[in-house]
């Protein structure tokens, strides 16, 4: 089992600017304190050691456009449930340093010149914006734009998102307001009233085989999920990135390492539970969950360290590089896959 250098990819950052978005909401725009940024892809997110008590990294989407060099955009949503990450993030003020690492993430739009959808709640509109900043040099491509809010006051980036569609005669640009009002229609804040629901997709998206990508909280994703297979939209065709630390199946990555067979068997010592690996699963945190276990996670990529699992016997392997090798004789279950016959301490 092999991990990337863990400083390879360490990024000096410095607050360059400080943008209040909303009462919630804060943009900060980060420049390289030396030397020059990695490129991101639209969707991914910044890794960013915060030194908070219990937790090595913590991970934000970029919400700037991928193509600008100059430096990367965080919208940060000061969470009062959150671990710290946010107000931490809300406190500081040009100049301030931050430690982090290169962009990464799987969640990213794809090249292509399919429809697409963005359906997006609440700060679950970040990836979006780089999204659409880079769909935005295809101007033709048809997108449609779903976003849901509670209220106004949670309303974001419309001066942005006003720039973007004025240059993409193909956005479809939508704003569900829950609690929105008459005043709210007319004054074009929003297109609907309530909640994004089957009618309404039903009614807005043309028949089309939509690459679709899906970012918010937990209830609002699996609600989406459901109401875009009950269309008919193929599973496969559904991204999503969770925001709150809310299941994400992502799909497997292209370049997996390669498991071990169906003749592997993967047994959870303190659940008793002993079954065959299902090559078709993406992590041991997949098959876990599919027997109905529930392991701690939060980013499922290998970032954040809380899938961390003691591994008793076997030989696994990891599917991605880690920013940093767990402890001795543990695991990180969302991303490791496993060799032969494993024992885990689950
Ligand atoms: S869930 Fe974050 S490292 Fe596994």
């Amino acid at each position: 089992m092999t991990a990337s250098p863990a400083r390879a990819g360490a990024l000096d950052l410095e607050v360059a600017e400080r943008i209040e978005e909303s009462a919630a909401v804060v943009s900060l725009r980060l420049r390289a304190a030396a030397g020059e940024l990695p490129p991101f892809l639209p969707g991914q997110h910044l890794p960013l050691r915060l030194g908070l008590p219990g937790r090595k990294l913590a991970t934000y989407t970029i919400s700037s456009d991928p193509g600008d060099r100059s430096g990367y955009r965080l919208s940060v949503k000061l969470e009062a449930a959150g671990l710290g990450g946010s107000a931490h993030l809300h406190g500081l003020k040009p100049g301030d340093r931050i430690a982090a690492e290169a962009p990464r993430g799987r969640f990213v739009l794809e090249e292509s010149d399919r429809p697409v959808l963005l359906l997006t709640g609440g700060i679950g509109i970040t990836p979006a914006l780089a999204m659409l900043h880079a769909l935005s040099r295809q101007p033709e491509r048809p997108v449609v734009f779903l976003h849901a809010c509670r209220s106004r006051e949670e309303l974001c980036f419309g001066d942005e998102l006003d720039a973007l569609a004025a240059r993409m005669p193909g956005l479809t640009r939508i704003t569900v307001l829950a609690e929105g009002s008459a005043e709210d229609l007319q004054a074009g804040r929003c297109q609907h009233l309530g909640l994004i629901d089957r009618a309404l997709l039903r009614r807005l998206l043309p028949l089309d085989a939509w690459q679709t990508y899906l970012c918010g909280p937990e209830g609002f994703m699996a609600a989406m999920r459901a109401a875009l297979a009950s269309l008919g939209l193929p599973d496969a065709e559904i991204r999503q990135e969770s925001f709150g630390g809310a299941p994400a199946p992502a799909p497997a990555p292209a370049a997996a390492a390669a498991p071990a067979t169906g003749t592997a068997t993967v047994r959870f010592a303190r659940s008793g539970i002993e079954m065959p690996w299902d090559p078709a699963q993406a992590s041991l945190l997949d098959f876990a969950e599919a027997q109905g276990l529930s392991p701690d996670f939060s980013c499922r990529a290998g970032i954040c360290g809380s899938c961390a699992c003691r591994k008793l016997e076997g030989e696994t392997e990891y599917s991605e590089d880690l920013l940093e090798e767990p402890a001795e004789g543990e695991i990180l279950l969302c991303c490791s896959v496993p060799r032969g016959p494993v024992v885990l301490d689950l």
